[in-house]
């Protein structure tokens, strides 16, 4: 079985977590060795740096540039003990989020210099890039409904954000189009799930051969 590396990015909301979840036993019941994890952690180290990151208490606080080296930190973690080893293995390795969301929120939004945050986050990835990263798109009312909708479950210091913020990362993420070409495909968040898992699978399975 070929490995692969994929990425699902989107702004909060967007359906990567619901999407990790389908796409992965889809791809188990084809017989895939999948190995689903998100960033930042998926590490013991990755999951302390996150628990800092997100942290409600530290909004107005942390800076741009704590943030992004704090991301990168969990992200060179993450690589070098779960993704380099899956992929040794010949796994597919599918994230939930990565380097794409340092782009759209501590460069685009936050203001930090795009060269050197690419810089950055290239180091913390280690030469490595995904195959494919599956960008999931929602408007700005369905971002604002479904955190509406799920506001008990928000403990996320990014959650709790105003309307203008949410529309300038999706801003910022379609903007990264023309930043890493043929890279970032963008899928139609506001799909039914299941027929976005399914769209995603037939990528995937095109993209590794
Ligand atoms: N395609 C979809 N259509 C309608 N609702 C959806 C869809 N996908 C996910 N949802 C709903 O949107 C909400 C957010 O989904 P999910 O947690 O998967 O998003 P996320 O991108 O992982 O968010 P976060 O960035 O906060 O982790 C959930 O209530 C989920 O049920
Ligand atoms: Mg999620």
């Amino acid at each position: 079985m070929k490995s692969g590396f994929f990425i699902l990015e989107g702004v909060e909301a967007a359906g990567k977590t619901t999407q990790l979840r389908l796409i992965g036993s889809a791809l188990g019941d084809l017989g895939y060795d999948v190995l689903a994890s998100r960033e930042p952690g998926g590490t013991a180290i990755g999951e302390r740096i996150r628990a800092v990151l997100l942290d409600p208490g530290n909004e107005g606080t942390i800076q741009p540039l704590t943030s992004m080296l704090l991301f990168n930190a969990s992200r060179r973690q993450w690589m070098h003990e779960v993704v380099e080893p899956a992929l040794a293995a010949g796994k597919i390795v599918i994230g939930d989020r990565s380097f794409l969301s340092t782009m759209a929120y501590q460069s685009y939004v936050e203001g930090l210099d795009p060269v050197f945050t690419r810089e950055v986050c290239m180091r913390a990835m280690g030469g490595r890039m995904p195959d494919r990263i599956f960008l999931l798109d929602i408007p700005p009312e369905e971002i604002r409904r479904r955190l509406t909708k799920d506001a008990a479950d928000k403990t996320s210091r990014y959650d709790v954000m105003d309307d203008a913020f949410h529309a300038r990362v999706r801003e910022g993420y379609l903007a990264q189009r023309d930043v890493f070409p043929g890279l970032i495909e963008r899928i139609d968040g506001a799909a039914p799930p299941e027929e976005i898992a399914r769209t995603i699978v037939g990528r995937m399975t095109d993209i590794m051969g």
